[in-house]
């Protein structure tokens, strides 16, 4: 395990996994926690920030909010931790032609790093918008230019690119547009639900990363079901984010009356 401190209550933490560093795809996350032994009991769900395959090795970038991600923060070089990685359906690339347009929040970043390396591979296209509260929010903004993907960033107090929510940046490029689009969206619920409002009011396809507690990763304890409705299905149906996403078609999630 090796630890970077970022700004604030953020850090880059990497670990080693052979399965997690050879196959794992943007979207994806791992379920892991601080030590070997019983307390605290749950591991915690994290997106794949980057992977390694020849030093068999996965990154994270954690916010430090609670119990769980204090004691993963303040893990030692050399201690162990309990992992099950790679979990969960990945975001689908875009069609050939069709640009990516990457929304995020905090934390939500995470897996947009993958997704561009992904995207620089199958020769499509990027952009991220990246929104936090104030600049000390956005610690990855720095990550996506030698991938060749330009970032759009937006504070809530204006310290850094436009000010207000990053789906005013996002709306602009939308109408300036010239080909095709694919959003994809990872951030807080609200920010979610704002790009899936936005993609049904534009006709666009959009996947949303849906962030629900998670208590098992694996299906069993069912402490993550979503409401989505498929095409073709009467009724929507509860369905486990882990396995079943936590990436889902915006247009498919039944998103609660108050998020
Ligand atoms: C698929 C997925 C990917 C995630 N990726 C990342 C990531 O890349 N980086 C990262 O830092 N975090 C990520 N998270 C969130 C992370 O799992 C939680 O922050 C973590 O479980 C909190 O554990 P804790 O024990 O520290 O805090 P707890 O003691 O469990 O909670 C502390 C506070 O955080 C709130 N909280 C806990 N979980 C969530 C949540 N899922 N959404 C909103 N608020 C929450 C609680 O209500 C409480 O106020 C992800 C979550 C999911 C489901
Ligand atoms: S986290 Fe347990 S069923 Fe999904």
């Amino acid at each position: 395990m090796r630890r970077e401190a970022l700004g604030g209550a953020y850090h880059l933490l990497t670990f080693q996994h052979r399965e997690a560093a050879r196959e794992a795809r943007a979207g994806q996350f791992v379920m892991i926690k601080a030590g070997a032994c019983a307390e605290p009991p749950l591991r915690r769900p994290f997106s794949i920030l980057a992977v390694d395959p020849e030093r068999e090795t996965f990154t994270l970038f954690v916010k430090a909010v609670g119990d769980g991600t204090r004691a993963l923060c303040a893990m030692r070089e050399g201690e162990l931790a309990q992992c099950l990685a790679p979990l969960g359906r990945a975001f689908t690339p875009p069609p050939p032609g069709t640009e990516a347009v990457m929304v995020a929040g905090g934390y939500g970043i995470a897996p947009f790093r993958l997704f561009s390396e992904e995207l620089r591979r199958a020769a499509r296209a990027g952009r991220v918008f990246y929104g936090g509260r104030t600049a000390a929010d956005l610690q990855l903004r720095h990550i996506f230019e030698p991938l060749g993907v330009p970032l759009i960033p937006a504070t809530e107090d204006g310290s850094l690119g436009a000010r207000g929510r990053v789906t005013v940046p996002l709306e602009a490029h939308l109408d300036g547009r010239q080909g095709p689009v694919r959003l994809y969206a990872s951030g807080p619920d609200a920010m979610l639900r704002a790009v899936a409002r936005l993609a049904e009011a534009r006709g666009l396809t959009a996947e949303v990363s849906l962030d629900p507690w998670m208590g098992c990763g694996i299906g069993t304890c069912l402490g993550c079901v979503v409401l989505v409705r498929r095409a073709g299905e009467p009724r929507p149906r509860y369905r486990c984010a882990c396995t079943e996403g936590p990436v889902f078609n915006a247009a498919t999630v039944v998103w609660p009356e108050h998020p």
